[in-house]
Formats: C-alpha cells, sequence, structure tokens
C-alpha cells in the first residue's frame, strides 16, 4: 500500500519499544500520516505492542537497524519522508553501565546516520522536520531545589545520559551547519502499558505479582518526576505538528516522587488490586547496593510546552498508575512472553540486585 498524496509520510523509529508504540498508534490513527516505523527489535522491541493497528492501510513496518545507512537512505528513497520521530535508542541506564559501547553505538551512531542521510535527501528542507526525542537526564542531577529549563547546561553523568546528550548535539550541529530543520525534546520518566519490566514501576508490578523482592536502589532517597505514557504520546504530536524549528521542549508531569515513597504507594495500589491484606507487598521491599553514579534528582520546568502549545499532563498520577497496573494485571500474557525470553534470564544473571 502506498501513501496518498495528500498524507504526511513519516518515518518513526524504536516504534516497536514502549514510548514509540503509543506515538505510533497516535498517528497511524490520524489519516492524514503515513508511517513507516523502522525498529530492530531488540530485546526492548515487541511487535505485540501494535497488534491492533498493524493491519491499518497508513501503516508499515519494517524491521532494521537505524546505524544501516544503506537502507535508510533506501527508505527516504522510497517513500520521500516529510518529516522522522526518532525515538530508537538504549534506554536502560543500568545497561549503560554494563555496556557503554553498545549505547554510543545506537545512541550516537545511528542519530548520526538518520541525520545524514536526511541531510543528503532533503535537499529543499522546507517543511521537512527532524524531531530527536530526548531526556532529562542530559542535563545531570539536581539537589532539592530548582527545575531543569530549556536552558539549563548539559552536564550528563552516565553513559546513557552521555550519549543521549551527544545525539542532541549532532541534531543541532546538522540544524546550525547544514540548516536541517529539527526539534527536540527532553522529557522525564515515563510509565504506562507496555513497559519493559527492567525499569522501576512495572519491575515492581511484575515482582510483586510473582511475590519476589523489591530491589530498591540505595535508600531509595532519589527523586523522578513521572509521566503517562500516553501524555508523552500526545507531546511529542503536538511538538511535532506545532513546535516552532530549531527550538527545544522540556516534556515533564509536575509529578516528583521520592523512590522509596513511590514503592510504597504501588505496594498498597497492587494490595488492594490483589486482594492482599494491607501491608504485604511492602514486606518485600528490599535495598540493595546503589546504581554507581546514581543521579539524586531530576525534575522538569515544562511551562514553555504548556505556555506555547497548551499541553498539559491528561492525568494525575493516582489515576496514570492504577491505569498501568490494570494494564499489566489484564495482559498477563504479555507479561509473561517479555519476562520468560532469553532477555530477562541474561538480565537476572547480569545485573544481580544484592
Ligand atoms: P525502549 O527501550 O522501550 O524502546 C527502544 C526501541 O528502539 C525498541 O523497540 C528497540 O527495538 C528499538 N531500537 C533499539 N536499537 C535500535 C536500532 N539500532 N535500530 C532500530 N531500532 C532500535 O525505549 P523507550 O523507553 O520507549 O524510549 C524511547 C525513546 O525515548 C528513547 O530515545 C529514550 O531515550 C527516550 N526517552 C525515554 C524516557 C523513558 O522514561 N522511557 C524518557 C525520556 C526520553
Ligand atoms: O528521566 C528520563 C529517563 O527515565 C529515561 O531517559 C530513561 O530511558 C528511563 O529508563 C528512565 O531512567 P531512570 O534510570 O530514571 O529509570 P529507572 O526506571 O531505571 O529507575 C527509576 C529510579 O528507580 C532510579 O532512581 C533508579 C531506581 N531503581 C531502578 C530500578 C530498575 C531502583 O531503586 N530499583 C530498580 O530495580
Amino acid at each position: 500500500m502506498s501513501s496518498s498524496n495528500d498524507s504526511r509520510r513519516i518515518l518513526i523509529t524504536g516504534g516497536a519499544g514502549f514510548i514509540g508504540s503509543h506515538v505510533v498508534r497516535r498517528f497511524v490513527k490520524d489519516s492524514n500520516y503515513y508511517v513507516i516505523n523502522l525498529d530492530k527489535l531488540t530485546y526492548a522491541g515487541n511487535l505485540d505492542n501494535l497488534r491492533d493497528i498493524e493491519n491499518e492501510s497508513n501503516y508499515e513496518f519494517v524491521k532494521g537497524d537505524i546505524c544501516d545507512e544503506d537502507l535508510v537512505h533506501q527508505l527516504f528513497k522510497d517513500h520521500d519522508f516529510d518529516g522522522i520521530v526518532h525515538l530508537a535508542a538504549e534506554s536502560h541506564v543500568d545497561r549503560s553501565i554494563s555496556n557503554p559501547l553498545e549505547f554510543a553505538q545506537t545512541n550516537v551512531i545511528g542519530t548520526l546516520t538518520l541525520l545524514e542521510v536526511a541531510k543528503n535527501n532533503w535537499k529543499e528542507g522546507k517543511n521537512k522536520l527532524f524531531y530527536h526525542i530526548s531526556t532529562d537526564e542530559v542535563y545531570g542531577s539536581l539537589d532539592e531545589e530548582g527545575l531543569f529549563t530549556e536552558k539549563t547546561p548539559y552536564d550528563p553523568k552516565s553513559p546513557y545520559s552521555s550519549s543521549k546528550a551527544s545525539s542532541d548535539h549532532f541534531v543541532r550541529a546538522y540544524g546550525n551547519t547544514y540548516e536541517l530543520p529539527y526539534v527536540i525534546s527532553n522529557c522525564s520518566n515515563n510509565y504506562g502499558p507496555n513497559h519493559f519490566p527492567e525499569k522501576l514501576i512495572p519491575l515492581l508490578i511484575n515482582n510483586i505479582k510473582k511475590k519476589e523482592s523489591l530491589p530498591v536502589y540505595g535508600k531509595g532517597e532519589n527523586i523522578r518526576d513521572w509521566l503517562y505514557v500516553e501524555d508523552h504520546a500526545a507531546a511529542i504530536k503536538l511538538i511535532f505538528e506545532k513546535g516552532r524549528s530549531g527550538e527545544t521542549y522540556n516534556i515533564g508531569g509536575f509529578n516528583e516522587w521520592k523512590n522509596i515513597d513511590l514503592v510504597e504507594f504501588l505496594c498498597d495500589l497492587m494490595d488492594k488490586k490483589l486482594d492482599n491484606e494491607k501491608g504485604t507487598s511492602r514486606k518485600l521491599i528490599t535495598f540493595v547496593k546503589d546504581r554507581a553514579g546514581h543521579d539524586l534528582r531530576y525534575a522538569i520546568d515544562a511551562s514553555k510546552l504548556s505556555k506555547e502549545l497548551n499541553w498539559r499532563p491528561s492525568v494525575t498520577f493516582e489515576e496514570g498508575l492504577e491505569k498501568t497496573v490494570d494494564w499489566y494485571l489484564e495482559n498477563e500474557k504479555w507479561l509473561e512472553d517479555v519476562t520468560s525470553g532469553e532477555y530477562m534470564k541474561y538480565y537476572k544473571e547480569h545485573y544481580s540486585k544484592t
């Protein structure tokens, strides 16, 4: 099926992952778009995340690597893209600590490959857009006070955040040097359906279900700013359509939680959902060795996005977390499939939480 003349043809990378699948669905449901989803299907990519839209006439999936310049070039030739929404990445901080080269390859070289192909194909850049989805971690770590704004200097501290900061710099360099039209957004911690259970919230849900211990790094005093994934996906579509070229937008939930408070809150919610006696899940909490170089606090000032594009989170944390827990309890097969795969075996061996 080819795209109709008046639809906007876009390349979404990493669309089989957690956030990417919500973004792909949102664009595919809008018939103004024709979407090509390019994803390598690493351990984090899962086509089950997209079963409900896989047969839509304005959607195509391509299995491949963003570092494969010939493949990306061929996709540009075949589809003459109007825009790229680039999410493909290695995304887990713990993995970046034990495997930094993989992060440099996908996050830096992969992004650079996409930029190079876009630059070479978009001779007339007008009406084109390269949108890089980035993270608040590029700004480093906050003490108790203050918020990250778009003007906060970059100060990445983990191999993951360094690779994302590097790719942000390359995107801006292509804008400055070759006039490639771009936009970047830097978002806080997402949670919601289809989140791979190596990350804190789905890991807790999975372990509570299985009555396994709940590893809390250090004293659980680190703070994160949580945003429901659908609200991030909505912000991404809005920025793609209405954001100003050459700008950066911070996206966050206005929703800071100390890890231990979040863990206890989730334990109590799970007890209610599972009809457990109150306090049952909290007994599983285990304080373990801290993450190396663990950033203390992230908190986003998303007022630019609110003021310019009128975006706000649509759900409270309590509502979003309940939707998330319900989704995991209703999608046992999804959870079973991803946790019984080879990767989770590897994960358990290599990331022992003691
Ligand atoms: P994820 O790990 O769930 O998904 C990443 C996807 O990218 C997977 O489908 C994977 O198969 C694909 N991928 C990996 N390497 C690839 C390659 N070389 N070529 C093609 N595809 C490849 O990640 P996520 O949590 O959905 O994050 C998506 C993006 O959003 C990332 O760029 C991440 O840095 C950014 N981000 C994430 C969060 C968060 O809280 N999860 C917050 C802010 C920004
Ligand atoms: O801030 C945005 C970033 O949020 C994204 O760019 C990353 O892709 C995403 O993975 C996330 O990074 P974090 O490192 O903040 O997320 P994670 O879920 O791994 O950890 C959240 C907090 O919980 C962090 O302080 C570490 C802690 N933690 C995590 C795990 C997996 C634990 O205490 N125990 C755990 O087992």
